[in-house]
């Protein structure tokens, strides 16, 4: 087979936010680039597709008001935003399963859980302002807090069930998508410092603030088309291959059909695919341990479509919580200027292996019974119906992203923004502000480039 040659600066691998940032200031810069994406369409983990008629956001979506390097970039492709719909009364349903609504953000639970709760966010908040996201591991107890879980760090603080599940559901089920037992309090206090404080996450309507009109995988097409035919499709990258004796021979990134020949390479694609691709000469020991110690996180992303957005009549915004349901998060997502009204909800980690288990028709019993708890029985009949699945998705296999197992993040955080040689890595998984958001790939896409930029050799 004849394989098309390729010259260019940079090579960048991924055509998601982070990879896409980095091949527009780079070449902003003057560098030549080539971008070789795995899949048929630019945006990884965003994704705006049409299901049945119905515009669904089938990754990312929300952009929140600390988000700045999302918020330039939408500036500059000339996006608009809308805000989140939140008039009326939010819904909390108690273990014994009464529905009760509530305005503001603590959850109307009995009032010593409701002091906990307080407790807990005044606590975190304090933590997590001694932490710094670019480099939790320099807290001087970072070993220590790396080595409890988020549960155990809990159980430490509080004996109140329901506080600690409520506490426990905005970094566990609502962000990380993997179990309180599973990851360290301090990958959880690294999730709160990502976005600048715990209260922040706590707050709906700072973390989901606002949509882009017509979507937010507008702002991977935006980027890529600024790029031209530089940007190459269905084309997986197998192979890198270059010389540590002689740096200047640059580096080969193969897929099946193309070989790029590059001074240097960006993997800009979630962490946990690293492994995907050969290395000739094998990666470090470092890096080959590394990247076994994180992994993504799971959540079914649900999308329910109905007629009408009925339960804006009830009084209801649509905003609801319930660490006892299927769906421990719901939220109106209706569409920019729609008539139809839409759901979103979210089915997390083990309740999300859960239903997947199950038939595709009992899934979506379970799934809408669940919002039918919040919002009563017209829930349960919508016109369109569609759960995202990034857990099948082979150039992804998980949502939101991916954090680092107990222990992880102290012993190996630091090195996984190193350059490997010419080898370099951007993705949103290895942000600090922005972690696991699209804000953090795009700050990732810009560091990289500037590390590149930076090197004299670059310039020779
Ligand atoms: P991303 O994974 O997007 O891009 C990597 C690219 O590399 C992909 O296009 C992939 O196909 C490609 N690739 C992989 N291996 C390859 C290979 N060997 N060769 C070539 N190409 C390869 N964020 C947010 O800010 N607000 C939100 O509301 C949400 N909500 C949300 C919901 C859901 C369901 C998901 C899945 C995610 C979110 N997120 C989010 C997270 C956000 O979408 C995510 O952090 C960024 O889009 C990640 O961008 P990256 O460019 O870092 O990786």
């Amino acid at each position: 087979k004849i394989m098309e040659r390729i010259e260019t600066d940079v090579v960048i691998v991924g055509a998601g936010a982070a990879g896409l940032t980095a091949a527009n200031k780079l070449k902003d810069a003057g560098e030549s680039v080539v971008v070789l994406e795995a899949r048929d369409r630019v945006g990884g983990r965003l994704w705006t597709g049409d299901v049945d008629g119905a515009m669904l956001e089938i990754g990312g979506q929300w952009v929140s008001p600390d988000q700045d390097a999302l918020i330039e970039t939408l500036a500059e492709l000339g996006l608009e935003t809308y805000t989140r719909y939140r008039e009326g009364k939010n819904v909390y349903i108690a273990e014994d399963g009464e529905r009760r609504l509530f305005e503001g953000e603590i959850f109307p639970v009995p009032a010593k859980t409701e002091g906990e709760i307080v407790g807990l966010i005044e606590k975190l908040d304090a933590l997590v302002a001694e932490i710094d996201p670019d480099a939790p591991w320099e807290h001087p107890r970072a070993k220590e807090l790396d080595e409890i879980s988020f549960a155990e760090w809990l159980g430490t603080q509080t004996d109140d069930e329901e506080a600690k599940l409520n506490i426990g559901m905005f970094i566990a089920g609502a962000m990380l998508t993997k179990p309180t037992h599973a990851f360290s309090a301090l990958q959880a206090l690294l999730m709160a410092a990502s976005a600048g404080s715990f209260s922040n996450l706590v707050d709906a309507d700072f973390i989901l603030d606002a949509r882009v009109v017509g979507g937010l995988q507008q702002v991977p097409l935006g980027l890529a088309a600024k790029l031209g035919d530089a940007v190459r499709l269905n084309q997986p990258v197998r192979k890198i291959r270059w010389n540590p004796d002689d740096l200047a021979e640059g580096v080969v990134a193969v897929t099946d059909s193309i070989e790029v020949h590059a001074k240097r390479v960006i993997l800009a694609v979630p962490p946990i695919l690293y492994s995907r691709i050969s290395y000739e000469p094998p990666l470090p020991r470092r890096q080959h341990q590394l990247h076994q110690h994180l992994s993504m996180g799971f959540v079914i992303k649900v999308h329910a479509v109905y007629e009408t957005p009925f339960w804006r009549e009830q009084g209801l915004s649509g905003t609801a919580f319930s660490p006892y349901e299927l769906s421990h998060e719901a939220y109106d997502n209706t569409n920019h200027g729609d008539t139809r009204g839409t759901l979103v909800g979210f089915v997390s980690d083990e309740e999300a292996d859960g239903v997947f288990a199950l038939s595709a028709e009992e899934r979506k019993a379970k799934i809408l019974e669940s919002l039918s708890h919040y919002y009563g029985p017209e829930a349960l009949d919508p016109v369109v119906y569609y759960e995202s699945d990034w857990g099948s998705e082979e150039w992804t296999r998980g949502a939101y992203a991916a954090s680092f197992d107990m222990g992880g993040l102290a012993r190996y955080g630091a090195d996984l923004r190193k350059n490997v040689g010419p080898i370099h890595f951007a993705c949103s998984d290895m942000a600090g502000k922005g972690y696991q958001h699209v804000d953090g790939a795009i700050r990732m896409g810009r560091l990289v480039a500037e590390q590149i930029l930076n090197e004299q050799s670059l310039a020779s």
